[in-house]
């Protein structure tokens, strides 16, 4: 039987985040990787066009996480999340603090990231399908700040994700409360 916002689903599947959610969260973590590591191969190559190349691979797959996390956003104002995990207020408001975190990074990183391709005079591409309309003009100084912005904000994604992640992995086996189930479509994802 199919779930409705009007009809809450039932059972353990009250405590899991919907399947598109799910989906979103994962195919966010494999492009948060791939740009994180392209990042950093691209800051030991000379310029040409293998880097030229690599940049437009790099930009095109930031872009795909600012569509993952804008879908994200939406679906989670139509469909609200599951309950927290039960546990203490104090380790509640650290796993709400934590997430938005990540979104605020997560949209610092991107517009940060795009901002600093069109002050450097360049275009934002989407995979040679189309090119974003420039939003400020060049201007070297701030592409340098911005620039900076953009690393600094890419590390603290991968510090603060490397926790999160150790947070989940820690909940699921150590406090068995099924906390990994809540983002995959297996698993019992308990409650109390
Ligand atoms: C979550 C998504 C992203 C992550 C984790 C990420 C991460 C990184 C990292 C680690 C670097 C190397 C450090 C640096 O030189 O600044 C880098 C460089 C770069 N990023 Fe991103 N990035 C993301 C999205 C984007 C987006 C959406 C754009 C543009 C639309 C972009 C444009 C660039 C450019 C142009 C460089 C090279 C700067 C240069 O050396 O000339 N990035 N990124
Ligand atoms: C770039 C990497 C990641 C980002 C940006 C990220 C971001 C997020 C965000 C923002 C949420 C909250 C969802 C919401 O309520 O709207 C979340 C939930 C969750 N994430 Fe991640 N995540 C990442 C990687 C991981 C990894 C590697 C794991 C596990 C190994 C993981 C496991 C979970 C689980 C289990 C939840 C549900 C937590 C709960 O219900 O309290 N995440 N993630």
């Amino acid at each position: 039987m199919s779930t409705s916002i009007a009809t809450p689903p039932i059972g353990t599947e009250r405590f899991r985040y919907d399947t598109f959610t799910q989906a979103l969260h994962w195919l966010t973590l494999i492009a948060v990787a791939g740009t994180f590591v392209s990042g950093q191969m691209m800051e030991d190559m000379p310029r040409g066009t293998a880097k030229a190349q690599l940049i437009g691979l790099h930009v095109s797959v930031g872009l795909l996480v600012l569509t993952f996390t804008v879908l994200r956003l939406a679906r989670r104002i139509c469909v609200p999340p599951p309950d927290p995990i039960p546990g203490a207020p104090l380790v509640q408001m650290a796993a709400k603090a934590m997430h938005l975190s990540l979104y605020l990074l997560l949209f610092i990183v991107l517009i940060a990231g795009m901002a600093m391709v069109w002050a450097k005079g360049r275009t934002v591409g989407f995979f040679g399908l189309f090119n974003f309309p420039p939003l400020i003009g060049p201007d070297r100084d701030l592409a340098e700040r911005l620039g900076e912005m953009h690393e600094i904000g890419a590390n603290l994604i991968v510090v603060l994700a490397g926790v999160h992640a150790v947070a989940a992995i820690v909940h699921h086996t150590m406090l068995k409360d099924g906390a990994l189930a809540r983002m995959l479509p297996f698993g019992t994802p308990r409650h109390g």
